[in-house]
């Protein structure tokens, strides 16, 4: 698919009234059948996914389900609490059978376990700290094949996701300047998702972010700074 037909299919999905309506229908349009979720949790949107898009041959499922020393965020809970969650993520995504490939750890453990340049889709919503999100994307974009998509989560206008001990989400806008790395179009999309056009090999392809909520200002970071400074 080239990159125009891929930019009008991916911004049409703008009026679905929700973030796995978004995932789905383009999974089917585009006819993914080979997949990762980076970041599985429960495994509630794998399961969504794997009921609405019957063409899916192989979904490789990347989390650590385990507390990680170096990850600030609110989802880091306990080894224990984590051992349930992976039980529930099993049990979700049974439906997939052997289809499903659960690896077990953290995007620089085990994504080379993925061939380079085999997925359709990917959808990165892992560690959403700026040192997740640049190994996230830095990783995952070889493993999708041009004219594939690599979409994530948490595409949030402000960093300050979360209550101050946590680390700030800077989804947006570094996956705005890998984009722009790769020659690739960004498309943001309802629900604060996102959605890099892998080009073809050879396809002309220039950097845009096309922003279907009409909502995302400057991606500069300095008025977010001054604004928390001047909170504390
Ligand atoms: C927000 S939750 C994912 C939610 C899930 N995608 C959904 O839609 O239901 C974030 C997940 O990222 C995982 N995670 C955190 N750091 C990670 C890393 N370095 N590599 C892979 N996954 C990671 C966590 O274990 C957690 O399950």
């Amino acid at each position: 698919m080239t990159i125009s037909k891929n930019v009008a299919i991916i911004s049409e999905l703008a009026h679905l009234s929700s973030r796995v309506d978004i995932w789905a229908s383009c999974v089917n349009k585009i006819d993914a059948r080979t997949l990762l979720e980076l970041g599985v949790w429960r495994g509630e949107f794998a399961e969504s996914l794997l009921k609405a898009c019957p063409a899916i041959e192989r979904f490789y499922l990347i989390d650590p389900w385990r507390n990680l020393d170096t990850w600030n965020k609110p989802w880091n809970v306990t080894d224990e609490t984590f051992r349930l969650v992976y039980e529930e993520a099993l049990n979700r995504t049974r439906i997939g059978g052997d289809r499903c490939v659960s690896l077990r750890g953290t995007t620089m453990e085990v994504i080379d376990e993925i061939p380079d340049g085999s997925l359709d889709f990917a959808y990165v919503d892992g560690d959403h700290t700026l040192r997740g999100i640049s190994i996230d994307l830095i990783k995952a974009y070889p493993k999708v094949r041009p004219g594939g998509i690599l979409g994530g989560d948490d595409y949030t206008p402000t960093i300050w996701q979360h209550s101050e001990e946590f680390e700030p989400s800077l989804v947006c806008p570094f996956a705005a300047y890998f984009a722009e790395s790769q020659n690739a179009p960004l498309i943001i999309l309802p629900f604060s998702q996102f959605a890099i056009l892998k080009p073809l090999e050879g396809e002309m392809s220039t950097f845009q972010v096309i922003d279907t909520t009409g909502t995302y200002g400057s991606r500069n970071l300095i008025s977010q700074v001054k604004r928390r400074e001047s909170q504390t």
